[in-house]
């Protein structure tokens, strides 16, 4: 739980779910993603882990140490062809990923756009045959399905929440969590999107939770929304209010946040707060997803 007057002026309960400790490498929501994905490349055979990512992305990081603790290879298939002939520029992420043996292949912004067209898989998977090919983010219904222990945790160590707040990349985090957590009509799940108001989203996320035999729409008490930012930042954009939030939070609490996706989402609930958004008696978490690897080399403007 954390304590801080503000909190108690507003009548409502706090406390953070610090997922980001749940795996010493694969951190937070990472792990869960990636779980069943790595299952079910050994079911097949598979000998290589082989995704897509920019080069700040938790989730390239995150297949690499993954690849090298369970015995597999790793590709990673990077945006941005310019930093193809210039390691010396590559962020902290891709230096360590290469590390943990991930091959790195750049692509043009272009190119990469393509990763997500079937003909492009299809075709990757022909060329690279032995090759377990994960999308942008780990965001896959294995990884919707992993997300299922995170939903039990929460159920168990807080199960009167009335607010779940988490920071939202592709939205499978968010889907996973609303997908599988015991909820009712009391119960809201507020996802604060890193890119833009995520509204490009919503067909992605309602597939993932609808994906469920018993889900009805209508019917059904699963709330969730998104929780915008009064000024939207830019992806990867690294503000003073978003440093100004990491610090204070790690003074006040004494936990360390990410720039890109928790402290946003930290930013977010605190904007929601001094809007009166929670109800008294409210019993708000928020869910540290992890992605401090990236710490290291980000600097004001990564991009
Ligand atoms: C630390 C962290 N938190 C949250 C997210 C968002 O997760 P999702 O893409 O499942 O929405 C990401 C994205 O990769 C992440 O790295």
């Amino acid at each position: 739980m954390l304590k801080s007057p503000l909190f108690e002026d507003a009548n409502i309960e706090v406390f953070m779910k610090r997922d980001d400790l749940n795996h010493p490498e694969i951190q937070g929501n990472k792990w869960h993603k990636l779980k069943f994905n790595l299952e079910q490349a050994k079911l097949q055979n598979k000998t290589t882990l082989l995704t897509f990512g920019g080069a700040y992305s938790n989730h390239i990081a995150a297949t690499a140490a993954a690849a090298k603790l369970y015995g597999f290879s790793s590709m990673g298939f990077i945006r941005g062809d310019e930093l193809q002939n210039t390691p010396s520029k590559w962020s902290h992420t891709l230096k360590t990923a290469h590390l943990n043996g991930m091959q790195l292949h750049f692509l043009s912004r272009t190119d990469y756009r393509l990763k997500s067209q079937l003909n492009f898989q299809h075709q990757l998977q022909q060329s690279y045959p032995d090759a377990w090919i994960i999308p942008e983010g780990g965001s896959n219904d294995l990884a919707i399905a992993g997300l299922q222990t995170l939903a039990t945790e929460i159920d168990q160590q807080c199960p009167n929440w009335t607010h779940l707040i988490t920071a939202v990349g592709t939205g499978a985090t968010l889907s996973g969590l609303v997908r599988h957590l015991k909820m009712n009509s009391a119960q809201t799940v507020l996802g604060v999107a890193t890119l833009g108001s995520g509204d490009f989203l919503k067909t992605d996320i309602c597939r993932w939770i609808q994906n469920d035999n018993d889900w009805v729409a209508e019917k059904n008490p699963k709330n969730w929304a998104f929780l915008n930012l009064e000024n939207p930042i830019r992806y990867g954009k690294i503000t003073p209010e978003i440093e100004l939030t990491q610090q204070q939070f790690r003074a006040e609490f004494d936990i360390v946040l990410d720039p890109i996706y928790t402290a946003k989402m930290v930013l977010g609930f605190y904007e929601a707060l001094s809007k009166n958004r929670f109800p008294p008696n409210s019993k708000i978490i928020l869910l540290h997803t992890g992605g401090l690897q990236g710490l290291q080399t980000l600097t004001s403007d990564p991009f």
